[in-house]
């Protein structure tokens, strides 16, 4: 099939510059623009807005359908009939796994839940008021000097060993970093249990009683880490490629996808949604935050609204409100007036115009808080929570870019704006 090609013209001149036109297996074409730069001319795309910045197999999104597939399969699909491990393992392999590799992979991270007994030390570095994030970031990067035979991101033997220990241990880091927070001896992973159950009870047993986890509230726990598993190349996963592109320690730029996630106006927006909600208090209040949300000058946002990608509901949203109603129920909180409110909200703001217009829906941070907040998880920890979830898809994205035939270190260009060359001027003779 003949290569389709794009021509660039200049209206200044007749230099005309082709450059191959790429297609994908579903999706938007993209132009190859690789080869610019040979011709003294960059793009430019602040915030990449309309840049690809890698070709990927793991996930898809269709902002304007609302679409989410992990590895082909729909979020939705994934969501009602895997669970959050099984689904690790699709985003690593490629592949759903059969019962035997299903057994091998869970069995794997099970038998590495605990951390290096030195690493408890890591945590009492911090101050006990330390945000859990803060210290996420801190102890991550720290495993680079715990696990040095699965440091070295050009050994695919150590990659494999890295990601195992990742994700077996980013639940205990993530339960430990708030039980220093609150004062609490820390809970020791209990490797009969399921992935969420375990993280429930590394995050509210206490030795002075036993802690069974409700089973409705570990499988909404559960969804949550699925929901949250990947989503293409959002802020915290190019941040995990593009730390990874240099060759830097698999733990070193998980470390930094956390740093980036942490973010308010990206993983950080469900704790801020939450205190958004709690901010309003009451349905009367919503006129006028939904006010101040268009008033440009007023500085403030809807949290939890609005996407770089989806121009209509987050899928995930659905699922999240879904999962509300569910875990809800299960406690007969179904009249929580923050549930009530946010309900509230989102059916104002989808009518009004502003938000119609700018096509602003539920993100996934939407609902997430409510539900996390239900569960008896502190605001701290729902970015905390969003971080342990999305190791899965950070790890399977930094493997398949340190992987790929076309790695190269992450380097782009700029349109410099400064000033031209000017000689240097002696102190007495400066104004
Ligand atoms: C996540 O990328 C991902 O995939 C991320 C994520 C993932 O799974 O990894 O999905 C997770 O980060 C979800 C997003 C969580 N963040 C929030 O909920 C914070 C609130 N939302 C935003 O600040 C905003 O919508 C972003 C950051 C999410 C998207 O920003 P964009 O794409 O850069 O859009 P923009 O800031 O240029 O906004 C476009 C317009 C602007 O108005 P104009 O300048 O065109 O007049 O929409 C307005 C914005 O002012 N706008 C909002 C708004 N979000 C955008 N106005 C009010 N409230 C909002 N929430």
């Amino acid at each position: 099939m003949t290569q389709r090609t794009v021509k660039i013209s200049f209206s200044d001149s007749d230099r005309v510059i082709e450059l191959p036109l790429l297609s994908g297996s579903i999706g938007p074409d993209v132009i190859d623009t690789r080869a610019l730069g040979s011709h003294g001319i960059f793009t430019f795309d602040p915030g990449f807005l309309s840049t690809a910045s890698c070709a990927s197999d793991i996930t898809y999104i269709d902002g304007d359908q609302g679409l989410l597939y992990y590895r082909g399969y729909p979020i939705e699909q994934l969501a009602e009939h895997s669970d959050f491990l099984e689904t690790a393992y699709l985003l690593l392999r490629g592949e759903l796994p059969n019962a035997e590799q299903k057994e091998a992979f869970v069995g794997k991270i099970k038998g590495q839940t605990m951390l290096h007994d030195q690493m408890v030390n890591s945590f009492k570095g911090y101050r006990r008021d330390a945000h859990p994030m803060a210290v996420m970031v801190g102890v991550v990067g720290a495993m680079s000097a715990f696990y040095r035979n699965s440091s070295d991101s050009f050994d695919p033997k150590q990659r494999d060993i890295a990601a195992f220990r990742l994700l077996a241990k980013i639940p205990t880091i993530a339960a430990w970093s708030y039980k220093y927070n609150i004062g609490e001896p820390f809970a020791y992973p209990q490797n009969k249990l399921g992935y969420a159950e375990n993280f429930m009870h590394m995050m509210f047993a206490t030795p002075c009683e036993d802690y069974v986890p409700n089973p409705v509230l570990a499988r909404a726990l559960d969804r949550i880490f699925l929901l949250h598993a990947d989503h293409e190349q959002n802020a915290s996963s190019s941040t995990v490629r593009v730390v990874g592109s240099s060759g830097a320690t698999p733990f070193a730029c998980i470390a930094a996808g956390i740093a980036s996630l942490w973010g308010p106006l990206h993983g950080g927006a469900n704790e801020a949604t939450l205190k958004m909600l709690e901010e309003i208090g009451d349905v009367s209040r919503i006129g006028d935050y939904i006010k101040k949300a268009k008033d440009k000058t007023s500085g403030f946002r809807l949290m939890g609204f609005g996407h770089r990608v989806y121009k209509n509901m987050d899928p995930r949203a659905k699922i999240m409100r879904q999962t509300c109603y569910e875990v809800l129920d299960e406690l007969g909180l179904h009249d929580d007036p923050l549930f009530k409110l946010a309900l509230e909200l989102e059916r104002i703001a989808l009518e009004d115009e502003y938000f119609v217009k700018k096509r602003l829906y539920p993100n996934v941070d939407f609902y997430s808080g409510i539900v996390m907040r239900a569960m008896g998880i502190p605001n701290s920890m729902f970015t905390a929570i969003f971080a342990l979830a999305r190791t899965a898809g950070w790890v399977a994205q930094w493997m398949e870019m340190i992987s790929s035939q076309d790695h190269k270190i992450a380097r782009p260009r700029q349109l410099y704006t400064g000033s031209v060359r000017r000689d240097f001027v002696p102190i007495e003779q400066r104004g």
